[in-house]
Parts: C-alpha cells; sequence; structure tokens
C-alpha cells in the first residue's frame, strides 16, 4: 500500500506486466506502420513514462515531441480542457501517434485530436496505456489500448494524484 497526501491505494498492475504489455503494443505498432515514420506526440505530464518505454518498442523512424493539457482538479475532471504548451513541429502529410497515459471522459482526447488536425496530418492514431470504458462519454477511437480498466482513479507509472505518485514503476489504485 502507498500513501499520498490524503489517500490511500493498492497495488493494481505490477512493472512486469506493464512492460510485457507495452512491448506488445510497440510491436502491434511496428507492424501496422511496416517501416513508414511517424510522428509521436506524448501527452503531457501523466504520458512521459509511457511515451519513453513504448518508443523503445517501436522499430519505425520516429520523430518525438510533446503536447500539454490539463482538464483534472484532484481526482476528479473539470470538464473543461487547456493547452498549457503547444506543438512546435510540422506536422503535415506526416503520420502522427498521439501517446497518452490514460483515456477517461475522453474529453482531453477530442480536444487533442481536434488540435492535431488542424495541422494536416495524413493519418492520426491514438495509443493510450489505460482506458476506462464507462467513463467514456465522448465518441473517439483508441487505436491502441494497452488495458482497459474499472472507473477508478489510479496512480503510478506518469500518472498523479494532485501532482504526486508519477514516480512509481507500476500502477496503484485508490483503496
Ligand atoms: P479525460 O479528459 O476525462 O479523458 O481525462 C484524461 C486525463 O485525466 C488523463 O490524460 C489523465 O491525465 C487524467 N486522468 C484520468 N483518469 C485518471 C486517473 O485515474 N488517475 C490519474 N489521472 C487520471
Ligand atoms: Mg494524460
Amino acid at each position: 500500500m502507498v500513501s499520498i497526501k490524503d489517500k490511500e491505494f493498492i497495488p493494481y498492475i505490477s512493472a512486469h506486466a506493464l512492460k510485457k504489455r507495452i512491448e506488445e503494443m510497440g510491436n502491434e505498432i511496428s507492424n501496422d506502420f511496416s517501416g513508414n515514420p511517424a510522428v509521436l506526440i506524448g501527452v503531457l505530464n501523466g504520458a512521459f513514462m509511457f511515451l519513453s518505454d513504448l518508443t523503445r518498442n517501436i522499430k519505425i523512424p520516429m520523430e518525438v515531441t510533446f503536447i500539454k493539457v490539463a482538464s483534472y482538479i484532484g481526482t476528479e475532471s473539470s470538464g473543461a480542457v487547456k493547452s498549457l504548451m503547444g506543438l512546435d513541429l510540422d506536422l503535415e502529410g506526416k503520420s502522427v501517434i498521439l501517446v497518452e497515459d490514460i483515456v477517461d471522459t475522453g474529453l482531453s482526447m477530442k480536444f487533442l485530436l481536434e488540435l492535431v488536425k488542424e495541422k494536416k496530418p495524413n493519418k492520426i492514431a491514438v495509443a493510450s496505456l489505460l482506458l476506462k470504458p464507462d467513463a467514456l462519454v465522448h465518441d473517439i477511437k483508441i487505436d491502441y489500448v494497452g488495458f482497459e480498466i474499472p472507473n477508478r482513479f489510479v496512480v503510478g507509472y506518469g500518472m498523479d494524484y494532485d501532482g504526486f505518485g508519477r514516480n512509481l514503476p507500476a500502477l496503484y489504485q485508490l483503496k
């Protein structure tokens, strides 16, 4: 069990299980892109650890960049998304893979897809380590999902509770 601020979290998905699944996701993406280049866009802050491991498991030529948005306050989605850091790379005619830690209501991803589309890429795919299908309210397609999880708050492996817990190498869920 780990304590973060006022809450307690219990082990959920081990570092080993995450590693194995991310290897599979990397292989699947490498096969689908079959040697064609892509731009991976990591969604900060939560996706930094997943992006780091995923890139090392994808065997295609790639550029890597980041975008930063925020929608969460504590353990609740605020219902509004803000862009905190924009895209600096030219995406016109390129294949883009948006890399997220978790898709919850889908609001952030819907917003991100619209931002990326404005840059006229020829293809956009989405890879998310986690998906909470029961929380999803926006109609978006996630091409690569690591794990579908129930609608419970999780921390670790990049994901935070009120800013803390991102450095945990495994996933924990609210007790
Ligand atoms: P959405 O816009 O509701 O899909 O929320 C997406 C963002 O909220 C994710 O990229 C995460 O940063 C954050 N988030 C959603 N669920 C959780 C959770 O269980 N733990 C930590 N962060 C979460
Ligand atoms: Mg995120």
